[in-house]
């Protein structure tokens, strides 16, 4: 029996709203089956449209915020923290029987159900904007407010962007720093390969694309060895032969505290 035809109504579309919207055009099966339709709205609607023309994105937009609750059956609330709460005032009499997704950091299922109300159906998730090209981590919250067959949707169009881990919620801010905040850190460190590169006579954009590569290369290989009860510290020797080069590099980073600056800056994130 062919399934129904849900909408998923994005309140907010900035860099967040976008990436999540722009992976599930691109990779979801549901989106591209048209089993999933996209509607978006914000307050400055011209960026809204310029940014949904510009990534020529399957997004219907809404006229206002009512007209994007009571059209859709799934409302996705990709706003600020310090506006959800106003944005959530003017559609909570909307809300009955909906489904809402929440992905504004921080604001936990308990809190969001006394700001939005018991009646919708509610899931917090902290997504990270490598969504955009199908490769991000989508950290669901493990008490949830939806049934199981809509925490099973909702789990399979994440995972067509993104590698979905369910977590108590007082384990989310720790999982949001490696997966929200380390993108940052990986940025960094291909920039300075990059100077490394050119240091030793590479063209910058080849340093880059080769940063990148090595990158994804190693994620790759890391999360395919993991499966079969690898360690990353195992994957690390295998590439470092005994008086060879990459245990030399190895050392110098070991002597410049590379391990602690790591834990140190996820430690910085928590506060
Ligand atoms: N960016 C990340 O890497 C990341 C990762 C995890 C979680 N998040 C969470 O995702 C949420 C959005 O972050 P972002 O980076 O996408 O922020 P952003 O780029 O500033 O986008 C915020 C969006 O909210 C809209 N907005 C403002 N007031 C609104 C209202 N009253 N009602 C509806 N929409 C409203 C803005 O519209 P206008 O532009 O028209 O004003 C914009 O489209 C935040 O809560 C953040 O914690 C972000």
């Amino acid at each position: 029996m062919a399934e129904k035809t849900e909408r998923i109504g994005f309140l907010g579309f900035g860099q967040m709203g976008s990436a999540i919207a722009e992976g599930l055009a691109e990779f979801s099966p549901d989106v591209k089956d048209g089993t999933l339709r996209m509607a978006a709205w914000a307050p400055h609607g011209d960026k809204l449209k310029k940014r949904i023309e510009d990534g020529g994105l399957p997004v219907e937009i809404c006229s206002s915020p009512r007209e994007l609750a009571e059209t859709s059956d799934w409302i996705l609330l990709a706003m600020k923290p310090d506006q959800l709460a106003g944005a959530a005032e003017g559609i909570r009499d909307l809300l009955t029987g909906k489904r809402v997704i929440s992905v504004v950091n921080a604001v936990r299922l308990e809190r969001l159900r006394e700001i939005l109300g018991d009646d919708p159906r509610i899931q917090y998730v902290l997504p990270n904007t490598p969504m955009k090209v199908g490769a991000g981590v989508a950290l669901f919250e493990e008490e949830t407010g939806l049934t199981e067959d809509e925490l099973a949707r909702a789990k399979r169009w994440f995972s067509s962007i993104a590698e979905v881990v369910v977590l108590p919620g007082e384990k989310i801010a720790a999982a949001a720093s490696l997966s929200g905040c380390a993108p940052a850190f990986f940025f960094m460190a291909a920039e300075a390969l990059g100077d490394a590169g050119v240091k030793h006579g590479l063209k910058r954009a080849d340093a880059y694309r080769l940063a990148a590569a090595v990158m994804s290369g190693a994620g790759s290989l890391l999360a395919e060895e993991l499966k079969a009860g690898a360690h990353p510290g195992a994957l690390k020797d295998a590439v470092c032969s005994p008086g060879g080069t990459t245990i030399r590099g190895v050392s110098s980073l070991e002597s410049d505290g590379f391990r602690s600056a790591w834990i140190k800056a996820v430690d910085a994130t928590l506060g």
